[in-house]
């Protein structure tokens, strides 16, 4: 069964020119992109994002980071995508993230660790309506390698 999960490249990935990098680890990973669009996070909009997170120290850090420069915005689509997907960014934490991973390669703290994913698939959801409506999701089948191949011979 297929799934959906929020991504978001946070303002560092965006400036320091990561777009690509994250984006081919979900490509070679085989993942679906449904939805894509770079856009700068309202205050309501990273507040509903976080919104668990209310009552925390780090909140208004956070708030303040995720709405000072544009961010990009994507629904990932397929099979068990939210555990995958959390388990290619890693640990909030870089320090602890584990080796591979995209939080492990690309951040050193916690406010600037490039990415977020929705953990769970109820929270993918919620999240993925903050940023897009359902007209702008669109799912849809990758032929399969072999499929692509004989797709190719039937043309010549
Ligand atoms: O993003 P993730 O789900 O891994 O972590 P979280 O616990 O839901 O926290 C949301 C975000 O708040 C993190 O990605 C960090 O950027 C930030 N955070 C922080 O700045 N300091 C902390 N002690 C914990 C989280
Ligand atoms: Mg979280």
């Amino acid at each position: 069964m297929t799934e959906k999960t929020l991504l978001l490249i946070k303002p560092e990935g965006v400036i320091r020119g990561l777009i690509g990098k994250v984006i081919a680890r979900l490509e070679r990973k085989g993942l679906n992109i449904s939805a894509i669009k770079l856009l700068k996070m309202s205050k309501s909009q990273s507040e509903a994002l976080y919104s668990i997170h209310k009552t925390k120290e780090f909140f208004p850090k956070l708030i303040d980071h995720m709405t000072s420069s544009p961010i990009i915005a994507m629904v990932i689509e397929g099979p068990k995508v939210v555990s995958i997907i959390r388990a290619m960014i890693g640990a909030t934490d870089p320090q602890d993230a584990a080796p591979g991973t995209i939080r492990a390669e690309f951040a050193l703290n916690k406010t600037q660790n490039i990415v977020h994913a929705s953990d769970s698939s109820k929270n993918a959801t919620r999240e993925i309506y903050i940023f897009f409506n359902q007209e702008e999701i669109i799912s849809y089948e990758k032929p399969t390698e072999i499929e692509f191949l004989i797709g190719k011979i039937k043309e010549k």
